[in-house]
């Protein structure tokens, strides 16, 4: 894992707090901990803090945290900096986060991450428009529709450079794009179709009247 340092001081807000919205729900997540255990709430209180920051975590986002569940900051830095699903830098509003594990290597993840850098740019930058950015990423646990990524929220899997390239364009033109498997399948059925459970049931299999 490469250094994982705060964004310079330039990219860093004047200040962060919480929403009356997330300040109330942060109450709910700081609840269910018994008193004095409240520091286990800060992994949601940040993934909290980063989609209210547009995908990111500035330093005032990791103080505000801190100073909700009366944490020396440096232990909030040292959660945001362990886990790398906490960026540190600010992103894209489409942000892609290519799978660079084995299953999704050997699957083509290489030319997925050379089609991001042709088409968005250098690892992590974000582009002039504030659209795109992407990183590589340990597996996503999708291996079994490998080589994917994820964009926001979402899964895209069974990709090609061709397919990837067609849904960054998407996004880039404000087009519908749909999530999940980019080939005819669905979720993580065989490709090509059924290979099992193909005949007809046994005699009776649909019979649900139960035995007497
Ligand atoms: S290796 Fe890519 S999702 Fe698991």
């Amino acid at each position: 894992m490469s250094v994982r340092r705060l964004a310079p001081a330039e990219q860093q807000p004047d200040a962060f707090a919480f929403t009356a919205e997330n300040a109330a729900w942060a109450q709910t997540q700081i609840a269910k901990y018994p008193e004095g255990r409240q520091a286990s709430a800060v992994i949601a209180l940040l993934w909290r803090a980063q989609e209210q920051a547009g995908g990111w975590l500035p330093q005032k986002a990791i103080e505000h945290v801190a100073e909700l569940l009366a944490m020396p900051p440096i232990r909030v830095l040292e959660v945001a900096t362990f886990y790398t699903m906490f960026n540190l830098e600010p992103v894209g509003q489409h942000f892609v986060q290519v799978c660079g594990t084995t299953p999704c290597m050997l699957r083509g993840a290489e030319a997925l991450k050379k089609v991001c850098h042709d088409k968005i740019g250098h690892e992590r930058h974000v582009t002039a428009d504030g659209k795109f950015s992407w990183a590589e990423v340990e597996c996503l646990g999708a291996c079994v529709n490998a080589p994917m990524v994820q964009i926001g929220a979402d899964y895209y899997e069974d990709l090609t450079p061709e397919t990837l390239a067609k849904l960054l364009d998407n996004l880039a033109a404000g087009r519908p794009v749909k999530p999940g498997p980019q080939v005819e399948r669905q979720f993580s059925a065989p490709a090509g179709g059924l290979t099992t459970l193909t005949g007809d049931p046994a005699p009776g299999a649909d019979d649900k009247t139960p035995a007497e």
